[in-house]
């Protein structure tokens, strides 16, 4: 994937990023006319585009159910909440666009949020970067520490560290094209390494958390077979929790 670099944009950050994930960087005057899905850094941030759409994370677009009133009523917070402890350490070891760590870390808990896939990563990076020039979402962003990166090595080497693990393996989409949103039609383009849900199960075990969370949908068997201690259902989805 080429990351390309308008005179605006951040040329160090544009740097550090491509090193990190393993773009190739090229400085143009002005957005390149490609059909294909790419990279575009300026002033505004990063944006995956192609020839019709374009997108970039925006943290700001979850505020209203990240406030104090609210948070508590987030299906997935209801879900991961312990009872005994204040401050959890989570890690989210499906992190995607952080938008469920960002919910987490704003009900306070302190997240590790790992992404293996590149684009998604720098998408995710750049969403938190221009997130902490924002007061309104700086605080909750100070609690998520976000890797690039396989968890299923990070949590076979995290014996005890976290206090939850939160596992969202992708699963298929059943919309029309025409229904699912723009992200989501843009990302379904790129080329993504085949996901190990049952072996992300595993290192979370081998993790030994007091807790692990499995987003699935509603009408799907439990991951890996795994029966969880109990589950928190909503309307198309559920969490499955499986209590150690
Ligand atoms: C369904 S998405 C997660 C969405 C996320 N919960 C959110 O709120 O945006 C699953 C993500 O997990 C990532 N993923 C899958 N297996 C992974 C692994 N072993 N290590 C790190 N990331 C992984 C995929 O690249 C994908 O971005």
């Amino acid at each position: 994937m080429t990351l390309y670099l308008l005179p605006s944009g951040e040329k160090t950050w544009a740097e550090e990023l491509a090193k990190k994930v393993g773009f190739s960087l090229c400085s143009v005057d002005e957005e390149p006319n490609e059909t294909e899905v790419h990279l575009v850094l300026s002033d505004k941030g990063l944006f995956l585009s192609n020839e019709t759409l374009s997108y970039q994370g925006d943290f700001s677009a979850l505020l209203p159910r990240a406030r104090e009133y609210r948070i508590g009523g987030e299906l997935l917070v209801k879900a991961a909440k312990p009872k005994s402890f204040a401050s959890p350490r989570l890690f989210d070891a499906t992190a995607g666009l952080g938008e469920d760590s960002f919910l987490l870390a704003a009900a306070g808990f302190y997240v590790t949020l790992c992404e293996q896939n590149p684009v998604i990563y720098a998408l995710l990076a750049d969403a938190m970067k221009r997130g902490r020039e924002d007061e309104r979402l700086a605080p909750i962003l100070s609690r998520m520490t976000p890797i690039f990166g396989d968890s299923i090595p990070l949590l076979q080497k995290a014996c005890g560290a976290y206090d939850v693990v939160y596992l969202d393996p992708m699963f298929p989409m059943r919309q029309k094209s025409g229904l699912i949103k723009k992200k989501f039609q843009l990302l379904q383009l790129l080329e993504r390494p085949e996901e190990n849900g049952e072996g992300m199960l595993s290192a979370a075990l081998a993790a030994k958390p007091k807790k692990i969370l499995v987003k699935r949908p509603k009408n799907v068997p439990a991951l890996g077979g795994k029966a969880p201690s109990y589950t928190v259902s909503g309307d198309v989805i559920r969490y499955d929790c499986i209590v150690l």
